[in-house]
């Protein structure tokens, strides 16, 4: 298989200089198994997603302790508009306090918090509090928490392909670059270096296509509102034990 040398220096980039955010590794979660959780325990749905929001909160807190500089959070696809318009509204009312009631912590700990995906579709009151949390949290350089709402990795490429039309030549940078701007992120393109997602099931679910071409991925069975701490340091512990090749073949074993 052939592949670029394009990823493998990206990741060397990363490795040797910048900003801790920059060094860290970039880990994206899909989220998954809030409605089962709270099924399981004979309540509403809704409950799983208040319950995951508190999750959230302390997966945050310790990324930069595991080495993490940039968290990626699936936190509502474009497709789950489909869902009962209470769980809709529960979820734009739980993200909308996560913003306000964590902006000053994300200062503090020097997070600067984005939110990436469409912003056409948003509710008013939470398009104000994502503004608000992203220009208060700009300057933070330890961690750099993207929460994806309203997000799709297929949207994101077409809506890029659509930027660069009629360009004359189009690079993968060029892609990488209009894939964040058609997605609010105004930093640097990064490539995802580990996907986890929990609760069981085991595909992408149209995130961060793109990103995740050389992702080493990592399923667990864990719930989301059950994930902790110690499990993202044991994913993050598998992904420094696995070889990375980026379609290359290893040293040793060339010639
Ligand atoms: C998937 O579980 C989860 C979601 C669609 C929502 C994710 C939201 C949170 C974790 C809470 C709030 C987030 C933030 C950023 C404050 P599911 O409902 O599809 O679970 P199921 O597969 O068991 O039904």
């Amino acid at each position: 298989m052939s592949h670029s040398s394009h990823s493998v220096k990206r990741s060397h980039v990363h490795a040797t200089h910048g900003t801790a955010a920059e060094k860290g590794i970039h880990v994206a979660i899909i989220m998954d198994g809030n409605g089962r959780w709270a099924t399981a325990r004979g309540r509403p749905r809704t409950a799983g997603h208040i319950a995951g929001a508190r999750v959230v909160r302390k997966i945050v807190e310790a990324a930069p302790d595991c080495g993490i500089g940039m968290l990626t959070l699936y936190a509502f696809s474009a497709d789950n508009w489909a869902r009962p318009s209470r769980e809709v509204a529960l979820l734009m009312r739980l993200f909308r306090r996560y913003l306000v009631a964590e902006t000053d912590r994300c200062v503090t700990n020097d997070v600067r918090m984005r939110i990436i995906g469409r912003r056409d579709r948003i509710p008013g009151e939470l398009l104000r509090a994502i503004q608000a949390a992203e220009e208060a949290t700009k300057y933070g350089k330890k961690l750099d928490l993207r929460i994806a709402v309203d997000y799709s990795a297929r949207d994101a490429v077409t809506r890029a392909v659509k930027k660069l039309r009629g360009h004359e030549s189009v690079t993968r940078e060029d892609v990488a670059r209009a894939m964040c701007d058609v997605d609010h992120w105004t930093g640097d393109p990064r490539d995802v270096d580990l996907l986890i997602r929990t609760g069981g099931e085991q595909r992408l679910s149209d995130f961060l296509l793109w990103e995740c071409a050389y992702a080493e991925l990592y399923f667990t069975d864990r719930r989301w509102p059950d994930f902790s701490p110690a499990d993202l340091e044991q994913a993050v512990h598998q992904f420094h034990s696995r070889e990375r090749r980026f379609g290359a073949v290893p040293e040793a074993a060339a010639g």
